[in-house]
């Protein structure tokens, strides 16, 4: 037993000094690795408002609210903020969630954090932006199941004081109260839900904002590879990639049933079990990981990554860096997230189902 365990710290010890080797003959000094970490990550924005999608403070106010209203609803249970916890950095920490009538979801939920950085949403980007995904929820059977929008809209105005807030929010619009308006308050809200963290005071001069550890983890993750795909100020989010690109990922997760990715939306056989790859900013916060939650600790999901997108057996010394440099992604919650808005008073009133 005791043999064992000094054999592999003798590997250990070999294979971290190799790593440093590397390193070195790579020669980045630390002015070196902020100038590339720079260009590889470029900077976090203060907010996520596009010329088309604005933020105005009206917006927001209402889509934080809308965010944390369970009575839209089919069963008055569901909220975006069930699935996206506060308390778990915008996810829920299950595999896979359940939405209304408890309908489980095919997929793990991502966090709503920094999500409008992403290029799409959800897992296989078949959602365009934040706002489509907010509008789709509402009828997507595990999500709030209601039956059709007009059902959803009348919940809505049936609430005292949201017309008002619609009104506020979308001033000209004769009948404020849509789908869309609902996607554009919430898509607002979800907008300005940036986390900066220790990494982005790094990348902003403050050399001291990154422990030694985190340091060797950010050099590792741009010299292996992670950063090829992991990239941009979201750290991923940017591009569709092969879950499995060296082997399948399945035989390292362990999943009886692959997910085919993309390849269900586009029907391309070059989009078999490619994925969006994942913004990794609060990773550390939000286990079990993966498109189907089928990893629930950071340890064995960067061993994985290792082993399927990069063809390397990553040492547990490798491992520990990467996860305290992906670590220091954790930003703090946004106040106006972290604490629950008061909503307008009413008590849920169940729709009667379509047979009476
Ligand atoms: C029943 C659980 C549940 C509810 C309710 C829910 N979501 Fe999600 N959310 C998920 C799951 C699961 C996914 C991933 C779906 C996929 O990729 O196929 C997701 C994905 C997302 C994404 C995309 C994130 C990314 O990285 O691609 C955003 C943004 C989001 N949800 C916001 C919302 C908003 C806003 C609401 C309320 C209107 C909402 N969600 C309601 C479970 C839920
Ligand atoms: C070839 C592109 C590629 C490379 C290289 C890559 N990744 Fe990934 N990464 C992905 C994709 C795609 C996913 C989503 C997989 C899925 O479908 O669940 C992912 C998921 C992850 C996750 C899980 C995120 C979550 O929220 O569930 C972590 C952690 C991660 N990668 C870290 C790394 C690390 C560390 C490295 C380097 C050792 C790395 N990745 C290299 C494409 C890549």
């Amino acid at each position: 037993m005791s043999r064992k365990i000094l054999v592999l710290g003798i590997v250990g010890a070999v294979s971290a000094a190799a790593g440093l080797a590397a390193s070195m003959a790579a020669g980045r000094s630390a002015s070196e690795l902020v100038a590339q970490a720079r260009e590889t990550f470029g900077e976090l924005p203060k907010d996520m408002a596009t010329a088309e999608h604005p933020v105005t403070p009206e917006r927001v106010e209402l889509g934080r609210k809308l965010f944390f209203d369970p009575r839209i609803s089919a069963d008055g249970a569901v909220s975006c903020s069930r699935c996206h916890l506060p308390a778990l950095y915008a996810t829920d920490g299950l595999a896979k969630p359940l939405g209304a009538h408890d309908r489980a979801n095919p997929r793990n939920a991502p966090t709503v954090l920094n999500a409008a950085l992403q290029f799409k949403a959800h897992w296989r980007g078949d959602r365009a932006d934040v706002e489509e995904q907010a509008k789709k929820a509402l009828i997507g059977p595990p999500s709030f199941g209601d039956p059709d929008y007009a059902t959803a809209m009348a919940k809505l105005k049936a609430i005292p004081g949201y017309e008002q807030m619609f009104a506020k929010a979308f001033p000209g619009d004769s009948d404020p109260v849509t789908p869309d308006n609902w996607a554009n308050a919430i898509g607002a809200y979800e907008r300005t839900l940036v986390t900066p963290s220790r990494f982005d005071e790094y990348l902003g001069g403050n050399e001291n904002a990154l422990s030694d550890g985190e340091h060797r983890g950010l050099r590792l993750f741009m010299e292996a590879g992670c950063s090829g795909c992991h990239n941009g100020p979201g750290v991923g989010g940017g591009t569709f990639q092969k879950f499995g690109v060296k082997e399948d990922y399945w035989k390292e997760t362990g999943v009886g049933a692959p997910d085919k990715g993309r390849f269900d939306v586009t029907k391309d056989p070059a989009d078999l079990y490619v994925f969006k790859v994942p913004s990794l900013r609060n990773v550390a916060m939000t286990p079990p990981y993966f498109h189907d939650g089928s990893v629930d600790n950071l340890h064995d999901a960067i061993r994985i990554m290792g082993k399927v997108q990069l063809g390397k057996t990553l040492s547990d010394a490798e491992i520990g860096d990467l996860a305290a440099f992906l670590t220091s992604l954790t930003g703090k919650l946004p106040d106006d997230f972290a604490e629950a808005p008061v909503l307008p008073a009413a008590g849920f009133k169940p729709q009667p189902s379509p047979g009476g």
